[in-house]
C-alpha cells in the first residue's frame, strides 16, 4: 500500500490533486459502471470544475458544502455536508454523504473522514446529524456505527442513524 506522507485532511476542492482526483473518480466510475461523460469537461478545464465546487451551493434543495479528503498530492474521497434536511433527505440522504475512491478503500479512511465531517457539520450548527445508508451497504453501516450512529425508525428503504 502507498504510504501517505501526511495524515489526510478534509479540505475544500482544490486543483492541487488534479491527476489523483480524475484517475480516482474514473476508476470508481468504471468499477461501478456509472457515467464517465462528466470526466471529459472536468479534465479539460479542472480549474472551472473546482471553482464550481469550492463554495457553498444549493443541491438537493438545501445549501451544501463539498469537501475532498486529501493527503499531499493524493485525493482519497469526497464528503458533502447538507446544511438542512428536507422530507426527502430525512428518508434518504441525511445531512452527510461520502465516498472513498476504490484504491483507498478498506484502510479506515471513510471512518476517519466521517469523524472529521461531523466536526465540520457541528461547526455549521448541526449538533445532531442524520446519516442514511442502503441496508446492503455493510461498509457504510460500519462507518456510521464506528462514529456512534444510533439507529432510528426506518422510514423508507434506507437505514437511518443519528449521531450526536
Ligand atoms: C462505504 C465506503 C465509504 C467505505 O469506505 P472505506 O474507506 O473502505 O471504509 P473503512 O476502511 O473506514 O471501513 C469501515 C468498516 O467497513 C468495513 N468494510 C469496508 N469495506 C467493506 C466491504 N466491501 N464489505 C464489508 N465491510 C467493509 C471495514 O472492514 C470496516 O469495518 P471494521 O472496522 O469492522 O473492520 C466505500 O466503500 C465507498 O465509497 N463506497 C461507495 C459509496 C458509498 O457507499 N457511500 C456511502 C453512501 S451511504
Amino acid at each position: 500500500m502507498i504510504t501517505l506522507s501526511e495524515p489526510p485532511r478534509l479540505v475544500r476542492p482544490t486543483t492541487d490533486v488534479r491527476t489523483s482526483y480524475l484517475t480516482g473518480e474514473q476508476a470508481d466510475c468504471l468499477l461501478l459502471g456509472t457515467d464517465t461523460d462528466w470526466l471529459g469537461p472536468a479534465s479539460t478545464d479542472f480549474d472551472a470544475f473546482v471553482a464550481a465546487r469550492d463554495h457553498d451551493k444549493e443541491r438537493w434543495k438545501v445549501m451544501s458544502t463539498v469537501y475532498w479528503y486529501v493527503s499531499a498530492e493524493h485525493y482519497l474521497g469526497t464528503l458533502v455536508v447538507r446544511h438542512a434536511l428536507t422530507p426527502e433527505l430525512t428518508v434518504d440522504g441525511g445531512h452527510i454523504g461520502y465516498h472513498v475512491v476504490a484504491p483507498w478503500r478498506r484502510q479506515g479512511h471513510a471512518t476517519r473522514m466521517l469523524e472529521l465531517g461531523l466536526e465540520k457539520a457541528r461547526e455549521r450548527g448541526i449538533s445532531r446529524a442524520l446519516l442514511t445508508c442502503d441496508p446492503s451497504n455493510d461498509a457504510s453501516r460500519r462507518v456510521i456505527e464506528k462514529n456512534g450512529g444510533v439507529p432510528d425508525e426506518q422510514l423508507g428503504t434506507d437505514l437511518r442513524f443519528w449521531i450526536g
